[in-house]
């Protein structure tokens, strides 16, 4: 069956209701660490109210926080489905008797909400908590699988702060947990349009034949934010944007890009072709961070609050990387991010090669744009090819026309948060948006020379795009950086 949802000037969409598959998971709990913190009440509880609102929560369901303070469990309750339950035990992250009454509380909720012991732990805490806490649920037996039902462990980033680090964290982890209880979280996985690139490219025959080196002239990938650290100094300084935005974010959107299609959409299958990327990619070694590379940091950035007064840590980066395969070789991919910039725009932009010959004459190839294809992740989802058209008017008067789909306009509606779709993959057991282990390595791999290298550290004013100096990179190929569309 075909539905139309929406038609405008210039605009249909339609969906066949056949193809939107989504199951509601199995009964469990969700045991969140870090209850009382500002990621549960800004985006995990959200998201599990929305999931309500929606009917994707499990029949049977509860949540229990946990958390070192004093915490009214009404907070937690509050928007879930009536049938829902929702507990609060406050205790030590690090003590044995918090996982002992843990285990008593558990046993007790999924008895009385039959979820079958299936549960998920979701570890909303600081990175250097990872360890002690799946240590210590590990020596309680909660992570056993075989006591009744599953066992799902979800981490935030960062993962390490290295190469060593991570690997060591792996380790560790690996005592306790099998890969596939393993569910680090990527939320730029979980946007709606971040996974339109995949639909795009492998669920149309138009794409994928020109989506190579004899097509494509370049890639830009930006993250480019309004806000400065806030109050997230503590976190921040010792991470920098090359930890913060590149080792997961930024790299995970290019994967997706240049990726070979996988045979199939099955989480490992999609998941090798990402790690492969990884490893392509250009090392460092071959390619001088300080050719292809740009770190900043704005001015101010020093005074905030919490930041040290002689901090070197960059708030942007840009840079130019190869992927050297036989799909991509010589096609740059520009990528930058940061704080303090002019506008929030996230995107993909796809460039592809001039017209070899204008039949257009006096107009010359160079008169023409590239077309270019734009996957408009923030702040408005939406995809946009913008191609040559005749004018109306003259008999040779052309410009650039852009077929805009924007999701808001299309559907009515904003697309649904990245932890919404996260959340429900975890409960069904999908680990497709997840980073796997090794591609968490290769990344590390692939970024530790940059981090070690002493590249200047070049200031910016507040409301700029970033660093002059950044401009120099794609200028170097006679390119330069899309403004962001307004949108
Ligand atoms: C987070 C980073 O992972 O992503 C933040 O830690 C950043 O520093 C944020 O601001 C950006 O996410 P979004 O969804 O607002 O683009």
């Amino acid at each position: 069956m075909t539905q139309d949802l929406r038609s405008g000037p210039g605009l249909r969409y339609s969906i066949r209701e056949s193809l939107c598959f989504e199951t509601k998971p199995e009964p469990c709990g969700m045991v969140i660490f870090g209850a009382s913190g500002d990621l549960c009440a800004r985006k995990i509880l959200p998201a599990l109210r929305r999931l309500g609102e929606r009917s994707l929560l499990p029949e049977r369901f509860f949540v229990l926080g946990v958390g070192r303070s004093a915490f009214d469990p009404a907070s937690l309750r509050k928007g879930l489905p009536q049938a829902a339950g929702a507990d609060y035990l406050q205790g030590d992250y690090t003590s044995e008797d918090t996982y002992r009454r843990l285990k008593l509380r558990l046993q007790e909720l999924s008895n009385r909400h039959d979820t079958r012991g299936n549960t998920v732990f979701y570890l909303a805490l600081p990175p250097a908590l990872f360890h002690d806490a799946t240590h210590r649920l590990g020596e309680a037996g909660l992570l056993e699988e075989d006591w009744g039902g599953w066992a799902r462990v979800v981490f935030e980033k960062p993962f390490g702060r290295d190469l060593a680090s991570a690997l060591a964290l792996a380790v560790e982890l690996g005592d306790h947990l099998k890969e596939s209880q393993v569910y680090r979280i990527d939320h730029y996985l979980g946007k709606d349009t971040v996974q339109n690139v995949l639909m795009l490219r492998f669920a149309n025959a138009i794409f994928e034949p020109i989506w190579n080196r004899d097509h494509i002239d370049h890639v830009q990938i930006s993250a480019l934010e309004t806000e400065s650290i806030g109050r997230r100094a503590g976190y921040y300084d010792s991470a920098g944007v090359l930890r913060d935005m590149f080792q997961n974010h930024m790299l995970q959107l290019l994967s997706l890009v240049a990726m070979e299609p996988p045979a199939s959409f099955a989480p490992d299958w999609l998941r090798d072709e990402k790690v492969k990327v990884f490893r392509a990619l250009r090392p460092w070694a071959d390619h001088p961070p300080i050719d292809n590379a740009v770190l900043g940091q704005y001015a101010g950035y020093p005074g905030e609050p919490g930041v040290a007064r002689d901090s070197r840590t960059p708030t942007f980066a840009a840079m130019r990387l190869f992927v050297d395969n036989w799909r991509w070789q010589g096609v740059p991919f520009y990528l930058r991010s940061g704080k303090s910039l002019r506008r929030r725009s996230a995107e993909i932009a796809v460039t592809f090669k001039p017209v070899p010959h204008s039949v257009f004459k006096p107009l010359l190839p160079a008169h023409l744009d590239a077309n270019t294809l734009v996957f408009h992740i923030q702040p408005r989802e939406g995809i946009a090819l913008t191609i040559e058209a005749k004018k109306p008017g003259p008999k040779i008067c052309m410009g650039a026309l852009t077929m805009d789909f924007d999701y808001l306009q299309a559907f009515g509606e904003h697309p649904p948060e990245a932890y919404e779709r996260l959340l429900l993959d975890i409960m069904l057991g999908d680990q497709t948006l997840f980073t796997r282990h090794d591609a968490l390595e290769e990344s590390w791999r692939f970024l530790e020379p940059l981090l070690k290298a002493e590249l200047p550290l070049r200031s910016y004013a507040p409301g700029y795009w970033g660093p002059q100096e950044s401009e120099a990179l794609p200028a170097a190929d006679n390119r330069a950086w899309r403004q962001p569309d307004e949108r």
